[in-house]
């Protein structure tokens, strides 16, 4: 097959969702055997095409609005031609083709928005800047989740095992992982949309402000030992961590009962921990899987799992 004009890899993320938003720390790895890929070939007029959900839009001839799906990839191609200067040359066919599976917790909507401005500017041949394809990847989260912290596109883009903090001056601090960390991601089988558990949480902070910021304060050490750990390899330590982030995401309501039963069942059989990953209330489940990585994924399945996989972060 041919080779894409541009791609970008899946991610997910290992500790602090949510209080990400509110501007304290996340680390958050690349899933490289995942990937968004756009393809961009000459046509009359500008169409975009997804393979994933056999849609395709014409979208001089019928602009999407914003209440349409592919309204966020129409913005995605739009505002990288504007960034370009190349709103007239409108004459592309661009077709996705995404191995990321939507509303799940691994980044499919950063990921599509990052390889559509990759392939536009591989295929005007315009260089980009990774500050500037941050900031129009953000818009396009912006359009999806509403109020997102930025860490999908951030980590997306780099590659690489981030630290992240949000606010006046993003923080983005690439890791340098001492030991492989062998783990599991494991699918409920349920879509959640990040959008609504993330306005459900400010909803809800909103009314209980202290029982929040103190859940987030308890994150904020968490991450920041995590990351000694990943840096300086005391690897089984993670499995702890896991286990006490994930207890601080349950009590902020974003648990759910199929991501408690996939968390329970990887412990049971062996994983050093497992946490939810992601906005929660469906989407993934991961496990630190040292050894008996068959048994755990055995147990996965068993307890309900759709579909399973094994990475190394490294
Ligand atoms: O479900 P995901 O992987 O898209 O992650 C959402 C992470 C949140 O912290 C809940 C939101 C954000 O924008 O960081």
């Amino acid at each position: 097959m041919k080779n894409p004009t541009g791609s970008a890899c899946g991610k997910i993320i290992l500790f602090g969702e949510h209080s990400v938003v509110y501007g304290h720390p996340a680390i958050a790895v690349p899933v490289t055997a995942l990937h968004a890929d756009v393809f961009i070939q000459p046509a009359e007029t500008l169409v975009i095409s997804s393979r994933n959900f056999n849609t395709e839009y014409e979208i001089l001839k019928n602009p999407l609005n914003k209440n349409e799906t592919g309204f966020g990839l129409q913005e995605t191609v739009l505002n990288t031609l504007k960034f370009f200067n190349l709103l007239k040359k409108q004459n592309i066919h661009i077709t996705i083709d995404s191995s990321i599976l939507p509303a799940s917790g691994l980044g499919s909507s950063a990921a599509v928005a990052v390889a559509i401005i990759r392939a536009l500017s591989n295929y005007f041949k315009k260089k980009i800047s990774n500050k500037d394809l941050y900031d129009l990847a953000f818009k396009t989260e912006v359009i999806y989740h509403g109020d997102p912290s930025g860490i999908d596109p951030a980590v997306i883009i780099h590659e690489k095992p981030v630290y992240f903090k949000s606010g006046k001056k993003t923080r983005l601090e690439p890791l340098k992982v001492a030991n492989k960390i062998p783990i599991i991601i494991a699918d409920t089988g349920v879509r959640s949309s990040t959008k609504e558990v993330v306005s459900d949480v400010k909803k809800a902070r909103a009314s209980d402000k202290d029982k929040y910021d103190t859940i987030f304060s308890e994150i904020i050490p968490i991450v920041h030992r995590v990351r000694d750990v990943i840096e300086k390899g005391n690897v089984s330590e993670l499995g702890r961590l896991m286990n006490e982030n994930h207890e601080l995401l349950k009590q902020i309501d974003v648990s759910s009962p199929e991501l408690d039963l996939l968390v329970e069942s990887a412990r049971e059989a062996g994983a050093t921990g497992a946490k939810l990953a992601g906005a929660g209330r469906g989407g993934h489940i991961i496990a630190l899987a040292e050894d008996n990585v068959q048994k755990i994924s055995k147990a996965l399945v068993d307890a309900g799992a759709s579909h399973i996989f094994f990475t190394e972060i490294v």
